[in-house]
């Protein structure tokens, strides 16, 4: 593979510096980023542009699922290069049909929309409630507070959290928000205007909050009840971050031996593609031809070279059991935050989470954390994370997101917790 991958151009061998003025004079300053520019990556591991090694078990927010530079993937996007990029969706190719075939396979009955993100996956089942509920006069879509749905438009009416929405008003109508994990709540929010309900099953941005499954359980029976549809954003916990291709299907074991619980839908996005643009939505088989010729599209939509990336992970996660790995490395990290929160109360407050989707709630008013005051603690703490050598991602002002790759191997999980103890024994004083 060498020669496939030329070693980087000379610009991303320079300062952090130099790439941070590119970016103060031709980049919308959109993103609050890290002082941290990076050149190249393997594996877990993550270079900057002075050659510093960071053990990334942030995963580019649950994106590098088979982690950097992996030689399937670069083999997957040289390969199909060669043969075909792109064919407009005015025709047919085999590695999306297969792509979609293999989806379908690791949920139930249905077919797939592809997109190129989370949230046009999710605007795809915003368009299919609307669609669904139209000749009765329903459009609303019931979400959770402190739920994440993208940055579009709708996206952010979705999202039930209010940072995301202000200075954007007046909103998309159509969305309103109820409390997480709270089945009464959602009962008594049904209008005669709701047509679904939308919640992620653990929840990412909002702080890493798993659904139970009395309330999964419940709102399949409601829904039911009241004919809406039910749909997962699975942008974030999806493919087999939990365990299971769906978080759903891994909250779910044991909770529901007969199979009772189907979504009607489910986007994904993030991991799917392994750090390639690629998103899609999965309706169930009695919906599945709701959205007909000409009522939903996108150029890019599952690319040949996109799906064909897309089918490699999917090998590579059946081939190697990622989806146990994620499972285990998962309760592995997730026993030694444990530890830390035991030993260190006044730093680690709480850990919650399935698999490669885990939180590490801080502690309020942490003694010595380093840093600007005015910043979250969850900042601070990602940036005395970074001077030791490891990438996390804070959520809210006190979480810190664990997303490392699926192939994360247990050793380099044990270096990344004794990164964290040295940085929760050194605050904790
Ligand atoms: C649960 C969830 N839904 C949707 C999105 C939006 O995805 P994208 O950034 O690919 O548009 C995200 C992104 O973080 C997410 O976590």
């Amino acid at each position: 593979m060498k020669d496939i991958v030329p070693s980087p151009p000379p610009l991303v061998r320079n300062a952090v510096a130099a790439v941070q003025a590119l970016f103060q004079k031709y980049v919308v300053p959109s993103y609050g980023r890290f002082e941290l520019a990076f050149s190249h990556g393997s594996g877990s591991y993550l270079y900057d542009v002075a050659g510093k090694r960071y053990l990334d078990l942030g995963g580019g927010i649950a994106v590098t699922t088979l982690g950097h530079a992996h030689p399937a993937v670069t083999e997957a996007l040289v390969e199909q290069s060669r043969r075909l990029v792109h064919v407009s969706n005015l025709y047919y190719h085999e590695p999306q049909g297969r792509l979609a075939e293999a989806i379908v396979a690791e949920i139930a009955p249905g077919k797939v929309f592809f997109s190129n993100s989370g949230a046009e996956a999710n605007e795809g089942l915003f368009k299919l409630a609307r669609k669904f509920g139209h000749d009765e006069g329903r459009f609303e879509i019931l979400t959770a507070f402190n739920s994440f749905h993208g940055r579009t438009l709708a996206g952010i009416a979705a999202t039930g959290q209010e940072k995301v929405k202000k200075g954007f008003e007046p909103l998309t109508p159509g969305f309103r928000h109820v409390p997480y994990n709270d089945l009464d709540a959602v009962r008594n929010a049904i209008s005669p205007a709701t047509a679904a309900v939308l919640i992620e099953c653990v929840q990412g941005e909002g702080g890493v909050t798993p659904a139970s499954p009395e309330y999964l359980l419940g709102l399949r029976r409601l829904c039911d009840e009241k004919k809406l549809l039910l749909f997962l954003d699975g942008v974030q916990d999806g493919h087999f971050r939990t365990g299971r291709f769906q978080a759903y299907q891994r909250i779910l074991e044991g909770a529901d031996p007969k199979g009772l619980f189907q979504p009607d839908g489910i986007s994904m996005a993030k991991s799917l593609g392994g750090g390639f643009p690629i998103g899609a939505f999965w309706v169930r088989a009695p919906y599945a031809d709701l959205l007909g010729p000409g009522m939903h599209a996108s150029t890019f939509g599952g690319t040949p070279l996109g799906c064909a990336v897309a089918l490699k992970i999917f090998d590579v996660i059946r081939q190697e059991n990622l989806a146990g790995n994620a499972r285990q490395t998962g309760e592995f990290l997730r026993a030694g935050l444990q530890e830390l929160a035991r030993r260190f109360p006044s730093v680690v407050r709480d850990v919650r989470g399935l698999g490669m989707m885990l939180g590490m709630e801080l502690a309020p008013g942490i003694p010595a954390l380093p840093g600007d005051p005015a910043k979250p603690q969850a900042v601070r703490f990602v940036n005395a994370l970074h001077a030791e050598g490891l990438l996390t991602i804070p959520a809210g002002a006190n979480v810190i997101r664990l997303r490392a790759a699926l192939n994360l191997r247990q050793s380099e999980a044990e270096e990344g917790l004794k990164m964290i103890e040295t940085v929760a024994a050194k605050v904790a004083k």
